[in-house]
C-alpha cells in the first residue's frame, strides 16, 4: 500500500506541484512562516501538547495556525495552499475580497481577528468550507460587520459560529442553505426576536402572502449560550423553526418563554448553569423533549409534579445540582430514560434507591462524585439492562458481588478513585458481559487476576494503587488494553506460558517496573502502543548486567517519559514496525556516561515521527541520525543548550517535511550558522519555532539573545547555504521560465522524469543503471572549437590514442529540430557524468548558466547518483561561481580540473579524468 500511495502521489502531486510553481508560488514556498504552525495532526496524536494547535473537526488533519496576524495578505501568502484548516489570530480591521481564494481545499476557518469588517466577496472561492467561526475571548463584545451576501459563496457550509461578537451592525445575513449548526455565543442578544433581523432566512416565513421560502437552511443546532443579556424570548421569535438542539447554557432566559416562540420541534434542550431551581417539566412536556441537560444548576429537589410531564425523556443530565435524593417515583415517571447523569451530587453516603418499578430502558447511569460509601445488596437490580455504570470519585471501600447482582448486560464499570482496600473473591461474578473495568486509584497493593474472574470478555482494564502494585496471573486472554498506575512500583508476575497474548495497548505509570521472569518480549507479543510514564529505565528490564530495552515485534507507537535519570543502554532494536517514538524527561548526558541518540535509534527503520523532549541532548551532529528515510516529523521540545552542528546540513535534502523546535534554548555558536538560512528558506521542510528561540553563550548567560540575530551578527554569512538555495530555486525558476517561454510539453515530461527520479530516490529506490553515454559534455558556443578539436578526440578515440568514451555532444548528437533543453535533460539522465567546460565567457552566457544549473540540480536532487565534473579552461574567478557555491560542498576536490589554456598537459589531464570517471561509474553503478 505505501508503494501504491507513493505512485499515486508522484503522479498526482507532481503536476500539481508544477502548476503551483508556475503560478508564481515558487518564491513563497519558503517554509518557515513567521508566527504560524503548519502541521499534519495525523502524524502525532499529542501534537497539540507541543505546538500551537488549531481545533480541528473530525477527519481533518492538515492545518495552519497563525498568531499575531497584522498583514493578512502577507501571512496567507506564505501558508501552503492545500491545507484543510486555517486558524488566524491577530488584529485585522478588514477582510478584503477573495482573500482565501488560494485555498481550494479549506474546510475549516477560524478567525480571531478583533473588530472586523468583512467585505462581500471575502469568502469567494471557499467551495469546500464546512466550518466557519469568528471568535473573540473576553471581554465581551467586539463588533463584526458582515454584509448580507458575504456567506453566499459558502455553498457547503454546515457550521457557523460567532463568539464574543455583537452583530448589531449586521442585518439580514443570508445563511447558506447547507447550514446545520449556528452558534451565537457570548454575544449581546437581548431578545430571541433579534435573530430574525440578523439572519434573513433563519426562520421560514409562513405568512399567507409570501410563499414559504425554500432557501431556509434546515438548521439542527442553535447554540445561544452565554448571552448574558438574553432574557426575553419574544412572541413568534422562532416561528416555524424545527430544531434538534437548542443550547441556552448560561443565559438568563426563562425556558418557559420558548412556549410562545413558535418553535415547532425540539429534541434536546440544554440549560446548563442557568441558576434554575426546578426541573423545567412544562417545557419538556410541551416539546416532548428526548434529551434535557440541566447540569450545574440549583435543583436540590425534584418533585413528582415536575416529573409528570417528562415522560418522553431518553437522556437526562442532572450533574452538579446538590441533589440529595431522588423521588420514589423517579424511574416510574421516566419510562423512556436511557441515560441518566447524576454525577457531582450529594446522593451519598448510602445510595437511597428509588423503589418500585424497574426501568428496562436505562443503559447508562453516572453516579460518580456523590460521596457514596456503601452500595447496598442488589443496589442496581432495578436497572437490569444497564450497560455502563460510573461510580468514580466516591468513597466506596468494599464492594461485593451482591451489590452488583443482576447487571448481566453491564459492559463498562468505572470504580476509579474510590477507597477500595479489598476485592472480595468473585465480586465480578454476576457481570458476565463486562468488557471494560476501571480500578485506578485504589488502595490495593496486590491484584491477582483471580480476583477479576467472572467476565469472559474483559478487554479493557485499568488498575492503580497509591503505593506499589503486585500483579498475579492468570490474565484474561481477551485483554486488549491494560493501563496501570502505581506510585512506586509495579511488579508483574508472569509465568512464561501465560503471556498477554492479544494485548495491544499497555500504559504504565510508576517509577519502577519489574517483570518476572525478565523478558517483556515474550510476555507482550502483540503490543502496538506502549506508553511508559515516570519510569526510570532501570526497573524495566532483565539482569542488571545486560539491560536492554525489550523487543516488541509489532510495536508501532512508543511513548517513553522517564524520570530524568540515567538512560544508560537505552537502545531500541527489534522493533521493525515502530512508527512513532516520543521520548521525554531523560538525561542523555547523565554523569559522563552519555547516551547517544544514534544508539537509541539503532534499529527503527520505519520511524515516521520522532519527538524528543527534555533530554539534555547537547550538540547534535550528522552522526546522531542514522536513517531519516521515512521520517515525516522531527520535534525537539524543552531542550536546553541544544547545538546544531554544521555537519547536519548535509542532511538537508533528506530532512523530514516537518521540523519543530518548541521551547528550545540553543548554544550561541557559529557552528549552527547554517540554521538561520535554512529555517527561513528551507525548500522542502517546514521549520517551526526558530524565530522565537534564544541562545546562551554559557550557563550564566541570561541575556536572552535571539538565536537568529546572534547567528546573523556574530557569524560570517553562510555563503554555502545561500548558494545552495540560490541555485536550487534558480534552477527551478529558470526551468519554469523556459517552460513559460516555450510551452513545449515534452519539456514538461522531462521535468517530470527528473522529479520522478528524485521521488524514487526519496522513496528509497535506486534509479536505473542503464546509461547510453559515459559523459555528457556541456559547453558554450564560444568554446565549441576547443571542445570539438581537442577535447572530443582525446576522449572519444579508442585506446590507446584516446579514452574510448561514449560522449554526448549537444551540437552533434541531438536530433535535428529537437528542442535543445528537452534533449539536454534527457541526455543528462542517460549519462554517467556531466562534464561542464567553463570559461569566463561561458559563465556570462545565460544558456551555459542554465545547463550548469540543470546539472547541479541533478546533483542536489539525486545526491549520490549524478556526477558533475567541472573543467576550467582558464583561471576563473571562483567568486563568479557564487551562485553555485554549494558545489564546494557537493563536489569533491577531484571533480575540478584546471586547464590553463594553451598549455594542455593531456596525459596528466586524461589520467585524472579517467580516474574520476571510473569513480563516477562505480558510484552510479552501486
Ligand atoms: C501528551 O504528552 C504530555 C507530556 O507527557 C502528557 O502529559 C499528556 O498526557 C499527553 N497527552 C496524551 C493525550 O497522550
Ligand atoms: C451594539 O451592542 C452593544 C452591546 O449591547 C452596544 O453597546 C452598542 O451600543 C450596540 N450598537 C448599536 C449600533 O446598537
Ligand atoms: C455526566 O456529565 C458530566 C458533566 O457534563 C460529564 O463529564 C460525564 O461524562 C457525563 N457522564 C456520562 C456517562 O456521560
Ligand atoms: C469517606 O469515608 C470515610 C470512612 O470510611 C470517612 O471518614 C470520610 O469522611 C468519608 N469521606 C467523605 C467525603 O464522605
Ligand atoms: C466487605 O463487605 C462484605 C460484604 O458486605 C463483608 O462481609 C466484609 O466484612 C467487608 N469487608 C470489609 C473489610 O469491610
Ligand atoms: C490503543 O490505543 C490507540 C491510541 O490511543 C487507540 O486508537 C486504540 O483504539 C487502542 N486500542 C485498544 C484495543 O484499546
Ligand atoms: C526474550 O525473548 C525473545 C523471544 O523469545 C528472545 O529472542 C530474546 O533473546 C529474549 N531476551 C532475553 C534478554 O532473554
Amino acid at each position: 500500500i505505501p508503494k501504491m500511495e507513493r505512485l499515486l502521489l508522484s503522479s498526482y502531486v507532481l503536476p500539481l506541484l508544477l502548476l503551483d510553481l508556475m503560478n508564481g508560488g515558487l518564491m513563497s514556498q519558503a517554509w518557515t512562516v513567521p508566527d504560524c504552525t503548519i502541521a499534519d495532526s495525523s502524524l502525532l496524536s499529542n501534537l497539540s501538547f507541543y505546538v500551537p494547535f488549531c481545533p480541528l473537526a473530525p477527519g481533518l488533519h492538515t492545518f495552519a495556525s497563525c498568531s499575531n496576524v497584522k498583514d493578512l495578505t502577507q501571512t496567507l501568502r506564505a501558508v501552503p495552499w492545500d491545507i484543510q484548516a486555517l486558524c488566524l489570530q491577530g488584529m485585522v480591521p478588514i477582510l478584503p475580497a477573495k482573500e482565501f481564494a488560494r485555498f481550494p481545499f479549506l474546510q475549516l476557518l477560524r478567525l480571531q481577528l478583533g473588530t472586523l469588517k468583512i467585505t462581500s466577496e471575502a469568502f469567494q472561492g471557499l467551495n469546500q468550507l464546512q466550518y466557519l467561526s469568528f471568535e473573540h475571548h473576553a471581554p465581551c463584545c467586539l463588533s463584526l460587520l458582515l454584509p448580507p451576501d458575504a456567506l453566499e459563496p459558502l455553498t457547503f457550509l454546515s457550521s457557523l459560529s460567532f463568539q464574543g461578537y455583537c452583530l448589531n451592525y449586521s442585518q439580514n445575513i443570508q445563511l447558506p442553505i447547507s447550514l446545520r449548526h449556528l452558534a451565537l455565543r457570548h454575544s449581546c442578544l437581548r431578545e430571541l426576536q433579534e435573530l430574525q433581523g440578523l439572519f434573513s432566512n433563519l426562520v421560514p416565513s409562513f405568512s399567507p402572502t409570501a410563499s414559504p421560502r425554500p432557501w431556509s437552511p434546515s438548521l439542527e443546532v442553535l447554540d445561544l449560550s452565554s448571552n448574558l443579556q438574553l432574557n426575553q424570548a419574544g412572541v413568534r421569535a422562532l416561528n416555524g423553526l424545527q430544531l434538534h438542539s437548542l443550547i441556552l447554557d448560561g443565559t438568563p432566559l426563562n425556558a418557559l418563554g420558548l412556549l410562545g416562540s413558535g418553535l415547532l420541534h425540539l429534541d434536546f434542550l440544554s440549560l446548563v448553569g442557568t441558576g434554575m431551581e426546578k426541573l423545567p417539566g412544562k417545557v419538556s412536556g410541551y416539546f416532548e423533549l428526548r434529551a434535557l441537560d440541566v447540569g450545574r444548576n440549583r435543583i436540590q429537589n425534584i418533585e413528582d409534579g415536575d416529573l409528570s410531564s417528562c415522560h418522553s425523556l431518553e437522556c437526562l443530565s442532572l450533574q452538579a445540582n446538590s441533589l440529595k435524593f431522588l423521588p420514589i417515583k423517579f424511574l416510574n415517571a421516566l419510562p423512556q430514560l436511557q441515560r441518566l447523569n447524576l454525577s457531582m451530587n450529594k446522593l451519598g453516603p448510602a445510595l437511597v434507591l428509588p423503589d418500585g418499578l424497574v426501568s428496562t430502558n436505562l443503559r447508562v447511569l453516572d453516579l460518580s462524585h456523590n460521596e457514596l460509601c456503601v452500595l447496598p445488596y442488589g443496589a442496581f437490580s432495578f436497572v437490569p439492562q444497564l450497560e455502563e455504570l460510573w461510580l468514580s470519585g466516591n468513597n466506596i471501600s468494599n464492594i461485593s458481588s451482591e451489590s452488583l447482582e443482576g447487571l448481566k448486560w453491564l459492559k463498562t464499570l468505572d470504580l476509579s478513585w474510590n477507597k477500595i482496600k479489598v476485592l472480595n473473591p468473585g465480586w465480578l461474578f454476576f457481570l458476565p458481559a463486562l468488557t471494560s473495568l476501571n480500578l485506578l486509584g485504589t488502595y490495593l497493593e496486590r491484584i491477582s487476576a483471580k480476583q477479576l474472574q467472572g467476565p469472559q470478555r474483559l478487554s479493557h482494564l485499568q488498575l492503580g494503587s497509591l503505593q506499589t502494585l503486585d500483579l498475579y496471573p492468570p490474565w484474561s486472554p481477551a485483554l486488549l488494553s491494560l493501563e496501570i498506575w502505581a506510585e512506586s512500583c509495579i511488579w508483574f508476575n508472569i509465568p512464561s506460558e501465560e503471556p498477554f497474548l492479544l494485548l495491544e495497548n499497555l500504559t504504565l505509570q510508576t517509577s519502577e517496573v519489574a517483570l518476572l521472569p525478565y523478558n517483556a518480549s515474550v510476555h507482550f507479543p502483540s503490543l502496538r502502543h506502549l506508553t511508559l510514564r515516570g519510569i526510570s529505565f532501570l526497573g524495566f528490564s532483565s539482569l542488571r548486567s545486560q539491560r536492554s530495552f525489550p523487543q516488541f515485534p509489532v510495536l508501532e507507537h512508543l511513548h517513553f517519559w522517564s524520570d530524568y535519570e540515567n538512560t544508560e543502554n537505552l537502545e531500541l532494536f527489534g522493533m521493525p514496525n515502530l512508527r512513532v517514538l516520543e521520548l521525554g524527561d531523560m538525561n542523555f548526558l547523565y554523569e559522563s556516561r552519555s547516551t547517544k541518540l544514534e544508539m537509541v535509534l539503532k534499529e527503527v527503520p520505519q520511524l515516521q515521527v520522532l519527538a524528543l523532549s527534555h533530554l539534555n541532548l547537547g550538540n547534535l551532529s550528522k552522526s546522531n541520525f542514522r536513517e531519516l528515510d521515512h521520517l515525516q516529523l522531527l520535534l525537539f521540545n524543552s531542550e536546553w543548550a541544544l547545538g546544531l552542528d554544521s555537519s547536519l546540513q548535509e542532511l538537508i535534502p533528506q530532512m523530514p517535511p516537518y521540523v519543530y523546535f518548541s521551547d528550545v534554548t540553543f548554544t550561541c555558536q557559529c557552528e549552527s550558522s547554517w540554521v538561520g538560512s535554512w529555517a527561513t528558506q528551507a525548500p522542502n521542510t517546514f521549520v517551526y519555532g526558530l524565530e522565537k528561540s534564544i541562545c546562551m553563550a554559557n550557563a550564566s548567560d541570561y541575556s536572552k539573545t535571539p538565536l537568529l540575530s546572534f547567528l546573523s551578527h556574530h557569524c560570517a554569512h553562510d555563503l554555502e547555504f545561500q548558494g545552495f538555495l540560490a541555485s536550487f530555486t534558480l534552477v527551478l525558476l529558470l526551468t519554469i521560465l523556459t517552460l513559460l517561454g516555450c510551452p513545449k510539453w515534452p519539456w514538461l515530461h522531462h521535468l517530470r522524469t527528473l522529479f520522478h527520479a528524485w521521488w524514487w530516490k526519496l522513496a528509497g529506490r535506486g534509479p536505473r543503471s542503464q546509461f547510453r553515454y559515459d559523459v555528457f559534455i556541456s559547453y558554450c558556443e564560444q568554446d565549441q572549437d576547443w571542445v570539438l578539436e581537442e577535447l572530443v578526440p582525446a576522449l572519444e578515440k579508442s585506446p590507446p590514442a584516446g579514452e574510448g568514451l561514449r560522449l554526448c555532444l549537444p551540437e552533434r548528437d541531438f536530433g535535428v529540430g529537437q528542442d535543445r533543453m528537452d534533449a539536454m535533460a534527457a541526455s543528462m539522465e542517460n549519462s554517467r557524468a556531466t562534464l561542464c567546460v567553463l570559461s569566463s565567457r561561458a559563465l556570462e552566457s545565460p544558456w551555459c548558466h542554465l545547463e550548469l544549473r540543470l546539472a547541479t540540480y541533478h546533483l542536489v536532487a539525486r545526491p549520490g547518483t549524478a556526477s558533475l565534473l567541472l573543467l576550467f579552461l582558464e583561471p576563473v574567478d571562483r567568486r563568479k561561481l557564487r551562485s553555485y557555491h554549494r558545489l564546494t560542498r557537493w563536489l569533491q576536490k577531484e571533480d575540478y580540473f584546471d586547464l590553463p589554456q594553451g598549455k594542455v598537459e593531456w596525459d596528466a589531464f586524461c589520467e585524472q579524468l579517467r580516474k574520476r570517471l571510473r569513480k563516477a561509474k562505480q558510484d552510479r553503478d552501486d
